[in-house]
């Protein structure tokens, strides 16, 4: 190392290497785990867990009993009233919406080119996706098909 300079050479890295300056402003990468590599297998997992999802909700709305004629307001209600389809739509809502989220993630960080953008993107992707979350899941668990005390459906006038 050079007193002067604060710069060396890296005599260590084998013989066909080219020998690099280093100076005491060379930018050294932050190391980030392995995180990229968790999301990436995030996104593989959740991607198969959606095809069973949604395949399945599309398949018992649409091709079972009178299909998409049977689509009302008191079909949902009676979904709604199985705590297995309240969870089914819940886990459909939720990996739904982190793969999205992750995704777009990505995309943000591939594209974006300055920090500011990409702060502002991802802080709104954040909130975007808490607030889907949060109102969708209150939706599903909160959801009351006899709040309208002149109701007709049927599973109100039991
Ligand atoms: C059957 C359902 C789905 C499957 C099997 C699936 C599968 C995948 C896979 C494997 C990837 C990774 C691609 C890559 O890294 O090269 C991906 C990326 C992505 N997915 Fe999905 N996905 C599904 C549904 C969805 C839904 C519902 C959304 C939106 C809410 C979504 C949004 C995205 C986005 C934004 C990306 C990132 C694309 C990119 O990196 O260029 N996906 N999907």
């Amino acid at each position: 190392m050079s007193a002067t300079t604060g710069e060396s050479t890296n005599y260590h890295a084998g013989p066909d290497a080219v020998a690099v300056k280093k100076s005491r402003y060379r930018r050294v990468a932050k190391p980030r785990g392995n995180f990229e590599l968790w999301s990436w297998v995030f996104m593989r997992a959740t991607g198969v867990l959606l095809l069973v999802l949604i395949f399945g909700h599309l398949f018992v709305n649409l091709m079972l009993g009178e299909g998409i004629h049977a689509i009302d307001f008191g079909f949902v209600a009676g979904k709604w009233a199985s705590p297995f389809w309240q969870v089914w739509d819940m886990l459909m809502l939720w990996f739904g919406m982190l793969h999205g989220f992750n995704g777009v993630r990505t995309i943000v960080n591939d594209y974006t080119e300055k920090d500011g953008t990409r702060w502002v993107l991802k802080g709104l992707l954040v909130l975007a996706t808490v607030f889907s979350i949060v109102l969708g899941t209150l939706v599903i668990f909160t959801f009351d098909p006899c709040i309208d005390p002149s109701s007709t459906l049927s599973v109100c006038t039991r």
